[in-house]
Protein backbone atom coordinates (compact mmCIF):
# COMPACT_ATOMS: atom_id res chain seq x y z
CA UNK A 1 0.00 0.00 0.00
CA UNK A 2 1.25 3.33 -0.83
CA UNK A 3 1.56 5.72 2.24
CA UNK A 4 -1.27 8.56 1.39
CA UNK A 5 0.29 12.20 0.77
CA UNK A 6 1.50 14.62 3.42
CA UNK A 7 -1.27 16.99 3.93
CA UNK A 8 -1.26 20.52 2.29
CA UNK A 9 -3.95 23.12 3.26
CA UNK A 10 -3.33 25.70 0.64
CA UNK A 11 -4.11 29.70 1.51
CA UNK A 12 -4.16 31.60 -1.37
CA UNK A 13 -5.10 35.71 -1.57
CA UNK A 14 -4.19 39.02 -1.86
CA UNK A 15 -1.69 41.36 0.11
CA UNK A 16 -2.71 42.38 3.77
CA UNK A 17 -5.62 39.94 4.01
CA UNK A 18 -4.69 38.55 7.20
CA UNK A 19 -4.05 35.45 5.51
CA UNK A 20 -0.96 34.83 7.04
CA UNK A 21 -1.89 35.28 10.48
CA UNK A 22 -4.88 33.10 9.64
CA UNK A 23 -2.67 30.16 8.44
CA UNK A 24 -0.17 30.56 11.04
CA UNK A 25 -2.72 29.95 13.85
CA UNK A 26 -4.88 26.96 11.48
CA UNK A 27 -0.90 25.52 11.63
CA UNK A 28 -0.67 25.70 15.47
CA UNK A 29 -4.32 24.42 16.39
CA UNK A 30 -3.61 21.41 14.08
CA UNK A 31 0.34 21.22 14.68
CA UNK A 32 1.13 21.33 11.19
CA UNK A 33 4.30 23.14 9.87
CA UNK A 34 4.25 26.81 8.29
CA UNK A 35 4.93 27.95 5.22
CA UNK A 36 5.37 31.77 4.79
CA UNK A 37 5.98 31.75 1.14
CA UNK A 38 5.81 35.93 1.14
CA UNK A 39 8.96 35.98 3.35
CA UNK A 40 10.68 33.87 0.68
CA UNK A 41 10.31 36.49 -1.94
CA UNK A 42 10.63 39.13 0.53
CA UNK A 43 14.00 38.33 1.89
CA UNK A 44 15.43 37.92 -1.99
CA UNK A 45 14.30 41.77 -2.67
CA UNK A 46 16.51 42.23 0.69
CA UNK A 47 19.57 40.20 -0.22
CA UNK A 48 19.25 41.65 -3.37
CA UNK A 49 18.99 45.16 -2.61
CA UNK A 50 22.11 44.55 -0.10
CA UNK A 51 24.12 42.98 -2.40
CA UNK A 52 23.43 45.72 -4.76
CA UNK A 53 21.99 43.51 -7.66
CA UNK A 54 19.50 45.28 -9.76
CA UNK A 55 15.95 44.29 -9.34
CA UNK A 56 15.28 43.99 -12.87
CA UNK A 57 18.20 41.81 -13.45
CA UNK A 58 16.56 38.18 -13.36
CA UNK A 59 19.58 35.72 -13.81
CA UNK A 60 21.01 37.89 -11.41
CA UNK A 61 18.22 37.57 -8.55
CA UNK A 62 17.30 34.11 -9.68
CA UNK A 63 21.29 33.61 -7.74
CA UNK A 64 20.44 35.25 -5.09
CA UNK A 65 17.51 33.21 -4.45
CA UNK A 66 18.80 29.79 -5.14
CA UNK A 67 21.73 30.75 -2.94
CA UNK A 68 19.26 32.81 -0.30
CA UNK A 69 20.47 31.30 3.78
CA UNK A 70 16.89 31.71 5.10
CA UNK A 71 15.76 30.05 8.01
CA UNK A 72 12.33 30.28 10.07
CA UNK A 73 12.38 30.11 14.07
CA UNK A 74 8.95 30.14 15.33
CA UNK A 75 8.37 34.05 14.51
CA UNK A 76 12.31 35.11 13.89
CA UNK A 77 13.29 35.35 10.35
CA UNK A 78 17.24 35.38 9.94
CA UNK A 79 18.85 35.67 6.61
CA UNK A 80 22.71 35.34 6.49
CA UNK A 81 22.27 35.45 10.42
CA UNK A 82 20.91 38.58 10.61
CA UNK A 83 17.64 38.97 12.49
CA UNK A 84 15.52 40.52 9.37
CA UNK A 85 11.78 40.14 10.66
CA UNK A 86 10.87 43.52 10.71
CA UNK A 87 13.23 45.02 7.92
CA UNK A 88 11.67 42.23 5.08
CA UNK A 89 7.70 43.73 5.97
CA UNK A 90 9.17 47.45 5.38
CA UNK A 91 6.96 49.31 2.82
CA UNK A 92 10.09 49.48 0.50
CA UNK A 93 10.56 45.98 0.37
CA UNK A 94 6.73 45.49 -0.14
CA UNK A 95 6.53 47.40 -2.67
CA UNK A 96 9.88 45.66 -4.63
CA UNK A 97 8.98 42.47 -4.03
CA UNK A 98 6.27 42.14 -6.15
CA UNK A 99 8.19 43.10 -8.87
CA UNK A 100 11.11 40.84 -8.00
CA UNK A 101 8.11 38.16 -7.69
CA UNK A 102 6.85 38.14 -11.03
CA UNK A 103 10.10 36.71 -12.87
CA UNK A 104 9.43 33.40 -13.89
CA UNK A 105 13.48 32.46 -12.91
CA UNK A 106 12.70 33.73 -9.73
CA UNK A 107 9.86 31.71 -8.94
CA UNK A 108 11.61 28.99 -10.64
CA UNK A 109 14.46 29.07 -8.10
CA UNK A 110 12.79 28.98 -4.28
CA UNK A 111 10.26 26.05 -5.77
CA UNK A 112 12.30 23.08 -4.67
CA UNK A 113 12.54 25.18 -1.07
CA UNK A 114 8.80 25.68 -0.94
CA UNK A 115 8.15 22.65 -1.43
CA UNK A 116 11.38 21.11 1.10
CA UNK A 117 8.56 22.48 4.23
CA UNK A 118 6.30 19.85 3.39
CA UNK A 119 6.76 17.34 6.23
CA UNK A 120 4.87 15.23 8.34
CA UNK A 121 2.34 15.75 9.94
CA UNK A 122 1.02 18.48 7.55
CA UNK A 123 1.77 21.95 5.90
CA UNK A 124 -0.07 25.11 5.92
CA UNK A 125 0.86 27.04 3.17
CA UNK A 126 0.80 30.96 3.03
CA UNK A 127 1.23 33.01 -0.59
CA UNK A 128 -0.22 33.79 -4.16
CA UNK A 129 0.03 30.31 -5.51
CA UNK A 130 0.34 27.56 -2.94
CA UNK A 131 -2.59 25.83 -4.63
CA UNK A 132 -1.59 26.55 -8.28
CA UNK A 133 1.61 25.47 -8.41
CA UNK A 134 3.78 24.87 -5.29
CA UNK A 135 0.94 22.63 -4.03
CA UNK A 136 -1.65 21.47 -6.76
CA UNK A 137 -2.59 18.80 -4.76
CA UNK A 138 -3.41 20.39 -1.71
CA UNK A 139 -5.97 18.95 0.44
CA UNK A 140 -7.80 22.02 0.62
CA UNK A 141 -7.32 25.19 -0.91
CA UNK A 142 -8.66 28.42 0.20
CA UNK A 143 -8.53 31.79 -1.36
CA UNK A 144 -8.72 34.20 1.62
CA UNK A 145 -9.71 37.91 0.52
CA UNK A 146 -11.16 41.10 2.30
CA UNK A 147 -12.51 43.99 0.60
CA UNK A 148 -9.76 46.43 0.12
CA UNK A 149 -10.57 49.13 2.32
CA UNK A 150 -10.67 46.74 5.15
CA UNK A 151 -7.42 45.13 4.37
CA UNK A 152 -5.71 48.80 4.14
CA UNK A 153 -7.32 49.54 7.63
CA UNK A 154 -5.20 46.45 8.92
CA UNK A 155 -2.21 47.19 7.28
CA UNK A 156 -2.21 50.11 8.98
CA UNK A 157 -2.55 48.49 12.24
CA UNK A 158 -0.29 46.38 11.90
CA UNK A 159 2.43 49.11 11.11
CA UNK A 160 1.85 51.24 13.57
CA UNK A 161 1.43 48.76 16.27
CA UNK A 162 5.33 47.59 15.12
CA UNK A 163 6.13 51.31 15.53
CA UNK A 164 6.76 52.10 12.05
CA UNK A 165 5.30 54.70 9.62
CA UNK A 166 2.00 54.73 7.91
CA UNK A 167 -0.28 56.67 5.81
CA UNK A 168 -3.68 55.20 4.70
CA UNK A 169 -4.05 56.94 1.62
CA UNK A 170 -0.44 55.67 0.71
CA UNK A 171 -1.04 52.17 2.06
CA UNK A 172 -4.20 52.61 0.10
CA UNK A 173 -2.37 52.72 -3.52
CA UNK A 174 0.50 50.58 -2.47
CA UNK A 175 -2.03 47.58 -1.93
CA UNK A 176 -3.78 48.24 -4.85
CA UNK A 177 -0.47 48.49 -6.93
CA UNK A 178 0.24 45.41 -5.39
CA UNK A 179 -3.06 43.70 -6.32
CA UNK A 180 -2.95 44.36 -9.82
CA UNK A 181 0.81 43.75 -9.93
CA UNK A 182 0.26 40.02 -8.58
CA UNK A 183 -2.97 39.43 -10.71
CA UNK A 184 -1.71 40.71 -13.83
CA UNK A 185 1.59 39.06 -14.21
CA UNK A 186 1.91 36.09 -16.69
CA UNK A 187 3.69 33.47 -14.06
CA UNK A 188 1.86 32.31 -11.34
CA UNK A 189 -0.74 35.08 -11.14
CA UNK A 190 -2.74 35.37 -8.00
CA UNK A 191 -5.96 34.16 -8.95
CA UNK A 192 -9.00 31.82 -7.39
CA UNK A 193 -8.45 28.73 -8.76
CA UNK A 194 -11.50 26.49 -9.35
CA UNK A 195 -10.63 23.85 -7.13
CA UNK A 196 -10.37 26.76 -4.82
CA UNK A 197 -12.86 27.82 -1.64
CA UNK A 198 -13.49 31.28 -1.07
CA UNK A 199 -13.39 32.52 2.37
CA UNK A 200 -14.23 36.73 2.85
CA UNK A 201 -13.07 37.90 5.90
CA UNK A 202 -13.89 41.65 5.96
CA UNK A 203 -16.44 41.19 8.30
CA UNK A 204 -15.07 37.99 10.17
CA UNK A 205 -12.62 38.08 13.24
CA UNK A 206 -9.18 35.85 12.95
CA UNK A 207 -11.09 33.38 15.21
CA UNK A 208 -13.72 33.32 13.30
CA UNK A 209 -11.27 32.83 10.12
CA UNK A 210 -9.27 30.15 11.45
CA UNK A 211 -12.64 28.23 13.00
CA UNK A 212 -13.80 28.45 9.16
CA UNK A 213 -10.35 26.91 7.55
CA UNK A 214 -10.74 24.06 10.43
CA UNK A 215 -14.14 23.27 9.46
CA UNK A 216 -13.44 22.98 5.80
CA UNK A 217 -10.56 20.84 6.59
CA UNK A 218 -12.25 18.52 9.06
CA UNK A 219 -14.84 18.36 5.71
CA UNK A 220 -12.17 17.88 3.06
CA UNK A 221 -10.65 15.20 4.48
CA UNK A 222 -13.75 12.96 4.70
CA UNK A 223 -13.90 13.22 0.84
CA UNK A 224 -11.28 9.99 -0.27
O1 LIG B 1 2.41 37.55 1.36
P1 LIG B 1 3.32 38.75 1.30
O2 LIG B 1 2.60 40.06 1.31
O3 LIG B 1 4.39 38.69 2.34
O4 LIG B 1 4.06 38.63 -0.11
C1 LIG B 1 4.90 39.65 -0.59
C2 LIG B 1 4.92 39.60 -2.10
O5 LIG B 1 5.54 38.39 -2.53
C3 LIG B 1 3.56 39.61 -2.78
O6 LIG B 1 3.09 40.91 -3.05
C4 LIG B 1 3.81 38.83 -4.08
O7 LIG B 1 4.27 39.69 -5.08
C5 LIG B 1 4.93 37.90 -3.70
N1 LIG B 1 4.49 36.52 -3.48
C6 LIG B 1 4.33 35.73 -4.57
N2 LIG B 1 4.00 34.41 -4.42
C7 LIG B 1 3.83 33.89 -3.21
C8 LIG B 1 3.97 34.70 -2.06
C9 LIG B 1 4.30 36.03 -2.23
O8 LIG B 1 4.47 36.19 -5.70
N3 LIG B 1 3.54 32.59 -3.09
Amino acid sequence: MTKPPIPVIAIDGPSASGKGTVAKLVAQRLGFHFLDSGALYRAVTLAALKAGVGLDDEAALARVAAALDISFDGDAIHMNQELVTDAIRSERISASTSEVAAMPAVRQALLKRQRAFRQPPGLVADGRDMGAVVFPDAVLKIYLTADVAERTRRRYKQLIEKGMDANMATLLQDIRQRDERDSARATAPLQMSNDASLLDTTKLSIAAAVEQVLARYAAAKQVP
